[in-house]
């Protein structure tokens, strides 16, 4: 297949669009090297969410100068805006053992304790994913977020007891693109919450060009200025955006990312100046097309634009509400007047109908 055949295949199913499309913000395995390069590791290197880094700063120095581990930490969000940076970020900053796992991965009880119990004094347990923690994982975190122990079971039947195991003092950095679906008890036992949002454009412009600076990429600040707006307000977006316009640069260019290459890159992926994707206007296309502009529900939206409900629902409905193109009402999803003037359509002709 050469790049044109596979830019327009046509694929369209969540599984092939991860490797398919830079613009799915979910995190893929094959990426995990070169993310790992740009990763920020100390906060003056994380861009943007302003609020976040001031308030971290102050709670970082301040468990610091008690020299005690930092409250837990539970960090939401969509996909690839920085949370397992942030969580990385907040151990090179306290200089403590930074040990990462999800919630899938915690299958029983004794491999959390083989984690707690080998943690260094104030060290970060990172569990991505936390909305997925079975439920007898979750009961054991509580004690060991609040006291700092364990509660083992020793013994078997009749003669089974518990006993509490002290563990040293940890911090635990909990993360979820699914916030409404971790457990009330498990919320509550953080003591600090942030809310990472989609980045400004400027913000991803600063993304670039340290992204370009570690990969050393020539790009003009046009260019710059073009892939951030396109990026979806989502830093991993950003830098596979650059890497894909770095292999136009040097195959169709001069080597240099320019704003023509960035046109001409941007116009092979079909993806335009609001970062939205073929699927993306085919899903406002069909609510105003098929649906009179809605309400229309997501199970019948999905269908007619032949994804899968999970993909629409947690990639690109969030986008286009984002950017107000799309709005969720109890009936179903409605294209707003942002999304008919985006397509350049008018909602009703003079006739009433729809134009198209
Ligand atoms: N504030 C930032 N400044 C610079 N680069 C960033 C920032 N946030 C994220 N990145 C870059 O984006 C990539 C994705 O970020 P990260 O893996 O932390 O996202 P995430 O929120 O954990 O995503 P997921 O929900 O898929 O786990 C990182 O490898 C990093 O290079
Ligand atoms: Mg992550």
């Amino acid at each position: 297949m050469n790049l044109d055949q596979k830019f327009n295949s046509g694929s369209s199913s969540f599984e092939d669009a991860q490797f398919e499309s830079p613009m799915n913000p979910r995190y893929s395995p094959e990426e995990d090297e070169k993310e790992a390069s740009l990763r920020p590791r100390y906060l003056a290197e994380f861009q943007g969410q302003a609020r976040i880094k001031e308030n971290l700063l102050i709670f970082i120095k301040a468990a610091r100068d008690r020299g005690e581990a930092l409250d837990h930490l539970f960090l939401m969000g969509p996909p690839g805006l920085g949370k397992t940076t942030l969580a990385l970020v907040v151990a090179s900053e306290m200089g403590v053992d930074f040990k990462p796992t999800s919630a899938p991965a915690i299958e029983k009880p004794k491999d959390l304790a083989g984690i707690l119990t080998n943690l260094r004094p104030g060290g970060v347990l990172f569990i991505d994913e936390i909305h997925r923690l079975k439920p007898s994982i979750e009961e054991m975190l509580y004690i060991a977020m609040e006291d700092f122990e364990l509660d083992w079971v020793i013994g078997q039947g009749p003669a089974a007891r518990t006993v509490r195991i002290p563990i040293p003092p940890f911090t635990l950095v909990g993360a979820t693109t699914k916030a409404g679906m971790v457990s009330a008890p498990l919320s509550s036992r953080f003591g600090i919450s942030l809310r990472l949002e989609y980045y400004a454009p400027e913000d991803l412009a600063n993304v670039l060009r340290r992204s370009s600076g570690i990969l050393d990429i020539a790009i003009d600040e046009d260019a710059i200025a073009l892939l951030a707006g396109t990026s979806r307000g989502t830093p991993r977006i950003a830098n596979r955006l650059l890497r894909r316009m770095r292999d136009f640069a040097q195959v169709r260019g001069s080597g240099k990312i320019t704003k023509e290459i960035v046109h001409e890159g941007l116009g092979r992926l079909e993806v335009d100046y609001l970062g939205l994707e073929r699927l993306d206007r085919e899903i406002l296309k069909a609510i105003i097309a098929r649906f009179g502009g809605g309400p229309v529900g997501a199970d019948t939206l999905a269908v007619s634009v032949s994804e899968s409900v999970e993909s629409l629902e947690d990639y690109y409905e969030p986008y286009l509400i984002q950017i107000g193109m799309l709005a969720r009402t109890p009936r179903g999803r409605v294209a707003t007047p942002a999304a008919y003037k985006h397509l350049g359509l008018e909602p009703l002709n003079e006739n009433g109908r729809l134009q198209f």
